[in-house]
């Protein structure tokens, strides 16, 4: 990669030339502020990917009403300020901003007014209680109660049948809200509407979805009747700015069934492309089409679909386009994007978990640096918005905090000493030497990556070494002296100004009666090949640990069974990622034991005793080999005759083990303040 790469080739689109093809795609962030606003987190996260060399950045879910969820929104004249200062702030860096208007798929006004309805009840509730009239306190926090139960159960209803149940006077509204989202956008200097092809507008062109009879249902035209309404509305309320659609795609899973539902099967999208650039449309996003319940279909977690798996519908798109054509989906590296230019299937690449987990991407590509490339594990990302926290790449200590958090210039010329190359100590290394200082990474092994290692076993997982490679590169490239197979003497470590101690943490077995038979594994032990297994298995401990060896022992041949004393297993995985567990686990006949706690491993070894704490009653798990998935120690740094200041960092520092961010972020936060 190069100054002379396809990808930081400019474009024009429509009225406005992008400096690069470098896009970052519409992402829900929770960044804004609760009104909606663009606040400190929002603006110094896109002023970030700006400063990055973004040319192109789109915010996502922006509603142009007054929405209960929380997302952008640009729905009063009192927000444009807040939009005039983000789009002022990326226009130093010439980067062009556009919002992505949507509309949720229910009825904004009737769900919001029966909330506030509730509120005003609870509200008047505590006025009462303060009076001290009790009685009217009851009553009204009662009806508080049950009109906030019939917000609910409208809101449930309406996301199932809105757009067949909508009346032309509410589609109307909507369509006006948007455009006058767009007029505000055009007065705070932003530069283009991209309208969500998805969602409310994805919804009404869906054959599955859409059930009307009007002239908004039925037959092809008059399922994108509305989509192209908007597009008209927004040109005539917004008449300079440039209008980019998101064309959600149904497209085909490996075994052929249809991977989305709110959208258009290929062949009505390639059709309908035509009739966006003939309405005005300036460029097109192709995207997977949503609406399926699981955010994992699009956006899918690593190992399961094909890289750049929405680019074949691209390529025919833009086969039949004369406007700029953008793909979108597990365009992780800058060499597939670069391909993907060069072979002219598409003419701007949506970066989008990968500019979470770097935002440099556009100003490496110029300079020839290594990327940290995103591992397409959702956990920072898709699972932190689906419980309404806020997007926190776990490769990327600074995401989400961009406005408080950056490395700190070094203090002098200090010299580091970095005990254990797994992933805290890579991130140790790497930003102690980014400081400025001298840095020395000793690990015991042959090689970088500790349980990352381990981690990439399990079926679908590879792609976590992702994480490895970019350090390998990065470390050289800081000139880190990484001494592989080695141990630092004291002598040595007392010669550092600091000693980062990052040595991890090892696998748990339960002790139990029997736990010391020869049959009896850790997970680590399994995942790391030190040991073979086979015939049935009983893993104990369904956490992710625990569901991932077993997953790794099914693709091995082994029979499965799982012990778990919770009620659940697999509690914390990415419900992007559950299903396929699930599946797996079914198809390969897994026998799940939840509320049981093990008691023993039998005499014989060929058992595990255990009790289900439920019904109390004693539960016998046959099994060949039993394998203890049951969590990590911190593992203990002997510190003796150790002056040099000692630091601990990830696993053995007390970090909640095995969990990337954990190690990433007290890595970071060690090296940055030493
Ligand atoms: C955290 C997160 C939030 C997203 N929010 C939106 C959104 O608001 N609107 C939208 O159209 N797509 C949204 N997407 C989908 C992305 O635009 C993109 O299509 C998807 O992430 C696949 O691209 P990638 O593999 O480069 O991440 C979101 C994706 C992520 C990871
Ligand atoms: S959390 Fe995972 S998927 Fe999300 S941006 Fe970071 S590495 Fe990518």
């Amino acid at each position: 990669m190069s100054k002379e790469s396809n990808l930081l080739k400019p474009i024009k689109v429509g009225n406005l030339v992008l400096k690069n093809r470098i896009m970052f795609p519409p992402l829900t962030t929770n960044y804004e502020e609760r009104d909606g606003s663009i606040g400190e987190r929002s603006l110094a996260y896109y002023e970030r990917l700006a400063k990055g060399g973004v040319g192109y950045v789109v915010i996502g879910d922006v509603a142009p009403v007054n929405t209960a969820t929380p997302t952008p929104k640009l729905c009063d004249d009192r927000q444009i300020p807040s939009y005039k200062k983000l789009a002022d702030a990326l226009h130093a860096y010439d980067c062009k901003l556009a919002l992505q208007v949507f509309h949720p798929e229910y009825d904004v006004p009737g769900v919001g007014r029966l909330i506030r309805a509730s509120m005003a009840a609870a509200a008047e509730a505590e006025k009462a209680k303060a009076a001290g009239d009790m009685e009217t306190f009851a009553s009204k926090m009662e009806e508080s109660g049950t009109v906030r139960k019939q917000a609910f159960a409208k809101l449930h209803h309406d996301m199932l049948h809105f757009e067949s149940e909508a009346t032309v006077e509410q589609l109307n509204e909507i369509k006006t809200a948007m455009a006058e989202c767009a007029k505000r956008a055009q007065k705070a200097g932003v530069d283009a509407i991209e309208v969500h092809g998805d969602r409310l507008v994805g919804s009404l062109c869906s054959t599955v979805l859409n059930h009307r009879t009007d002239n908004y249902g039925g037959c092809f035209e008059n399922r994108v009747r509305f989509a192209l309404e908007v597009v008209a509305a927004i040109r005539e309320a917004a008449p300079s700015m440039m209008i980019e659609y998101k064309l959600p795609i149904v497209t085909r899973n490996a075994d052929g069934s249809l991977r989305g539902k709110g959208g258009l099967v290929e062949e009505e999208g390639i059709e309908f492309a035509k009739m966006l650039e003939k309405a005005g449309v300036d460029m097109i996003q192709v995207a997977q089409a949503n609406h399926t319940g699981n955010m994992g279909d699009t956006i899918p977690p690593m190992g399961t679909v094909p890289y750049n798996w929405t680019l074949p519908v691209a390529e025919k798109v833009k086969k039949v386009v004369s406007i700029p054509v953008a793909t979108v989906g597990r365009v992780v590296t800058a060499e597939a994007g670069e391909q993907i230019l060069e072979n002219g299937q598409a003419d701007i690449i949506g970066y989008g978990r990968s500019l979470l987990c770097d935002p440099d991407i556009a100003n490496k590509v110029a300079a020839d640096l290594p990327i940290r490339t995103c591992l397409n594990c959702n956990k920072g990302c898709v699972d932190a918005i689906g419980v309404r926290k806020y997007a926190s790449c776990v490769l990327n200590a600074e995401n989400g905090n961009e406005a408080t958090v950056s490395i700190r210039p070094g203090e002098g010329n200090k010299k580091i000493i970095v005990i254990g190359g797994g992933i805290a100590g890579m991130e140790a290394a790497r930003v102690a030497a980014v400081r400025g200082y001298t840095v020395t990474l000793f690990e015991k092994s042959d090689r970088l990556g500790g349980q990352i290692h381990l981690a990439a076993k399990p079926p679908r997982k590879n792609e976590i070494l992702r994480a490895v490679e970019f350090y390998e590169k990065e470390l050289v490239r800081l000139n880190v002296t990484l001494k592989l197979s080695s141990e630092c003497s004291v002598e040595e470590m007392n010669t550092a100004d600091a000693v980062i101690v990052t040595i991890g943490a090892h696998n748990l077995i339960l002790p139990i009666p029997g736990a010391d038979k020869e049959n009896v594994v850790s997970a680590w032990e399994v995942l790391g090949g030190k040991t073979q297994v086979s015939g049935t298995c009983a893993v104990i401990g369904g956490g992710l640990v625990g569901t991932e060896t077993a997953e790794y022992l099914l693709e091995h041949g082994c029979k499965v069974s799982i012990v778990e004393m919770m009620d659940k297993i697999a509690s914390g995985e990415s419900p992007t990622i559950m299903p396929l567990i699930q599946k797996d686990f079914a198809d390969h006949e897994v026998k799940e034991f939840v509320n049981t706690k093990v008691s023993s491993v039998a005499e014989d070894g060929k058992a595990i005793l255990a009790t289900d704490t439920v019904s109390n009653e004693t539960v016998t798990i046959p099994c060949d080999y039993v394998v203890m998935a049951v969590g990590s120690k911190k593992n203990t740094f002997d510190v003796t005759g150790v002056t040099a200041p000692v630091y601990y960092a990830g696993d053995c520092a007390g970090e909640r083990t095995a969990d990337i961010a954990s190690a990433i972020r007290s890595a970071y936060d060690v090296a940055n303040k030493i």
